[in-house]
């Protein structure tokens, strides 16, 4: 009798147990299903997509190429799949190839970062066959319990949005060319009108032709504008380095800026840390960039504010420091600060003139001498901008056209 019961109580176990085992192994494989779906799942957004998608692991090999990456780059995934990506695709800015470290790929392993390359970064990927074709592409890291552990790059062809923008420069570049000699016509005729020896005019006249002269010279400077932004965006343009004293250069752009300055009264303070030794810099565009940033300076501070300029040397970079103690930039406007024809809501009520140019065409002038251009701004209390250069200077560049000519 009882080995009767402990038989049927161990027959009971016994069926628990294998309950529980069956429960867990039905439970397991329906997990292992539901994982390889979603593993599809990806595989087959990935393939179906209509950018290049590649993934590299932290030795920038080829882990994973999609079949549009493969149709853009003329390779198969059996080919590209466990190659060094940076030796199997060179990348170019223009013409110039981009060496190993300043890859994006490179730079988003080490620091973790998102790479985003836009148009006007003027990237190139050249396939094997030959072919350069201008991408536009986005670098991220691929994390893991929070390491980097590879990259996944996702990026396309963009040969026909640079044709686009191409012509739009062109067209800029054509307008503003045929505007030029009607303006120089009505400036030279409107002094003219106003010099006494032509005869004399009433007050209400004379009037009339100041008015058309400070007209016609803000538009001499909207065509000049768009002119050098067509020149830098064009690719056309000239780098021609100079061994450069950057304190001088500063001391002869703000000579210009005299008169201006002296209207209102403000107080100007320009340093350096310490003895800079000449860098090669092209003194034409880096002018340009220090002169609209000092403009802006002048123009967006109230009377008797404060300007400073201070140069600096950090690692192997060269920082300029422009702060003033003027209007300041509205936190919610920041981020449209470099875009073309931007204009903050506070500078207009102050200042009507100004066609939004200036800090577009610095921050081009800036990053195509390989430097950075950044801000920090409160309203009401003032902005500073820096911007850096390599300590190495800028490398010189063959062009047709060079700033204001
Ligand atoms: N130092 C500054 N303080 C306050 N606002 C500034 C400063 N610098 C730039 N801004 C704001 O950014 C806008 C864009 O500046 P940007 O130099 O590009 O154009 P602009 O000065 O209006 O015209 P221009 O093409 O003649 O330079 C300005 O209109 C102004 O609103
Ligand atoms: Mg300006």
């Amino acid at each position: 009798m009882d080995i009767l019961v402990l038989g049927m109580v161990f027959f009971i176990l016994l069926a628990l147990v294998i309950g529980v085992i069956i429960s867990r192994v039905s439970k397991s494989s329906k997990l292992e299903e539901e994982l390889r779906e979603e593993k599809e799942l990806t595989h087959a957004i990935v393939a179906s997509m209509g950018e290049g998608v590649l993934v590299l692991d932290t030795d920038y090999d080829i882990k994973l190429i999609n079949p549009q990456a493969e149709k853009l780059l003329e390779t198969t995934a059996k080919e590209a799949v466990g190659q060094k990506w940076a030796e199997f695709v060179k990348a170019y800015v223009g013409d110039q190839e981009i060496t190993f470290d300043k890859r994006s790929s490179v730079k988003t392993l080490a620091s973790g970062e998102i790479k985003i390359t836009s148009i006007g970064d003027d990237h190139y990927y050249f396939t094997r066959s030959g072919r350069k074709f201008p991408i536009v592409a986005i670098t991220a890291p691929l994390k893991r319990e929070g390491k980097v552990v590879g990259v996944v790059k996702v990026f396309r062809d963009a040969t026909h949005e640079k044709e686009i923008d191409r012509m739009k420069t062109d067209f800029i570049s054509l307008a503003s060319h045929q505007l030029r000699t009607p303006l120089s016509a009505i400036k030279w005729f409107t002094e003219l009108l106003l010099d006494p020896a032509a005869g004399t005019l009433t007050m209400e006249q004379q009037g009339y032709a100041a008015k058309i002269a400070v007209s016609t010279d803000r538009m001499v400077s909207l065509v000049n504008s768009l002119l050098n932004i067509s020149r830098i965006e064009s690719g056309r343009i000239m780098i021609d380095p100079k061994p450069t004293d950057l304190l001088e250069l500063v001391e002869s752009v703000i000579s210009e800026l005299k008169r201006k300055m002296d209207t209102k009264g403000h107080k100007f303070i320009i340093n350096t840390i310490d003895k800079l030794a000449p860098i090669p810099v092209d003194p034409k565009l880096i002018g340009h960039v220090y002169a609209n940033l000092i403009d802006n300076a002048i123009k967006y501070t109230q009377d008797r504010g404060d300007i400073s300029v201070f140069i600096s040397k950090k690692n192997d970079e060269i920082i300029s420091q422009i702060s003033d103690s003027g209007f300041g930039i509205p936190v919610n406007e920041q981020q449209k600060l470099f875009q073309r024809f931007f204009r903050a809501s506070n500078a207009i009520k102050h200042v009507t003139e100004g066609s939004g140019l200036g800090l577009y065409l610095v921050k081009a002038i800036v990053e195509s001498s390989g430097g950075k251009i950044w801000f920090k701004s409160e309203e009401g209390k003032g902005s500073t901008f820096w911007f850096s250069l390599p300590i190495a200077g800028m490398q010189p560049k063959k062009g047709e056209v060079s700033l204001d000519s």
